[in-house]
């Protein structure tokens, strides 16, 4: 096992993820860490970079797979507080529909998506209550562009404070962050902090759209289970849930895993499931949509195996 000369004070070796993530799959880190302030988390970053080292981000292991065989290098999680801290505006008065006011938060990369979707929505703070629903960071979040039918979280994304691979610290404008569907351009840089745009709104207004969305999600897909949501990105103009149903694939199993009877775009792991299982089944509906309709389906979910080449990677 290699070991930089700084890694003992700074990470754990071989620690389990399986539990970490929503999949409750794959093997354990080579080295592991949560750093406890920014100038760790660079130091960290640094020592990666100068060592060769590939560092993966763990957000709440929402959108991801680990291979059974675990992963080399360092993983990072940021679940100390000054990564998920949040900074909500002074509350108004009142709100003005035809003349919406902006309201500034500023998040930690490691706040939980789901938390501060509901405090936005108690606050009256509309443009991420459509992010109803969709779990993980706020950092693994803005990475990815996630969101869903009613929106997306770049929509509302001012700017990102992120730390480079060789651990140095610069804030990105939205046009630099270059949000596409469930794409940016900011690669392996790592989400210290955002900022949101938000606007003042009726709370019982938002309560209600709020609401609305999560009965729609758990109308159509499987909540209760473990999965990673949705597998495969869409693609255009069409639905990858569509197109694996209709290759007659719900309910098709490998192993402990099967292709959700509820909704196709899920893959749900059951005990005794491996991620090679999950793997196996992503093959199959990949296979079988392109044999029958012609379509390369693309992951959406973030795949960590044991080799990739030295980079640094991140996952909602
Ligand atoms: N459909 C089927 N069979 C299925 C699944 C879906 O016929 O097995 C049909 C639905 O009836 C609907 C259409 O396909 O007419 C689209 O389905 P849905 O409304 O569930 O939306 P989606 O495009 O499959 C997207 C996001 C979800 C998000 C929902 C709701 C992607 C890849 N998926 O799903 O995101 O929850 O909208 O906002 O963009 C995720 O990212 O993990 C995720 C689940």
């Amino acid at each position: 096992m290699r070991q930089p000369p700084k890694f003992d004070q700074l990470a754990t070796p071989s620690v389990p993820l399986a539990e970490m993530t929503w999949f409750r799959l794959g093997g354990a880190a080579e080295w592991f860490a949560e750093p406890d302030s920014l100038d760790r988390l660079s130091e960290l970053t640094h020592e990666c970079g100068e060592h060769g080292v590939s560092l993966r981000m763990l957000g709440q292991g929402a959108n991801l797979l680990i291979a059974d065989e675990g992963v080399d290098g360092v993983v990072v999680r940021l679940k100390s507080s000054p990564f998920r801290t949040v900074q909500w505006p002074k509350p108004a008065t009142g709100f003005a529909t035809d003349q919406p006011e902006e309201a500034l938060v500023i998040a930690g990369g490691g706040a939980d998506m789901s938390r501060l979707v509901i405090d936005a929505v108690r606050q009256g703070l509309a443009g991420i209550e459509c992010m109803a629903g969709i779990p993980g960071t706020l950092g693994g979040i803005i990475r990815m562009n996630a969101g869903g039918r009613f929106g997306q979280i770049g929509d509302v994304v001012r700017d990102v404070t992120v730390i480079e691979r060789d651990g140095r610290q610069r804030t990105l404008t939205r046009d630099e962050i270059g949000f596409n569907y469930r794409h940016t351009d900011l690669g392996g840089a790592i989400i210290c902090r955002a900022t949101l745009a938000l606007r003042r709104d009726d709370p019982k207004r938002l309560r209600e759209k709020h609401l609305e969305i999560m009965s729609y999600k758990k109308a159509t897909q499987p909540l209760g289970e473990y999965s990673a949501g949705c597998v495969f990105k869409n693609p255009p103009e069409r639905s990858a849930g569509r197109l694996i149903d209709e290759a007659g694939l719900k309910g098709r199993r490998v192993g402990g895993a099967f292709i959700s009877t509820q909704h196709a775009n899920f893959i749900v792991a059951q005990d005794g499931a491996t991620a090679r299982d999950v793997r196996t089944l992503i093959g199959i509906a990949r296979r079988e949509v392109a044999d029958r309709f012609g379509i390369e389906l693309e992951t959406e979910i973030e795949i960590w195996e044991p080799s990739p080449a030295r980079s640094t990677t991140s996952a909602a």
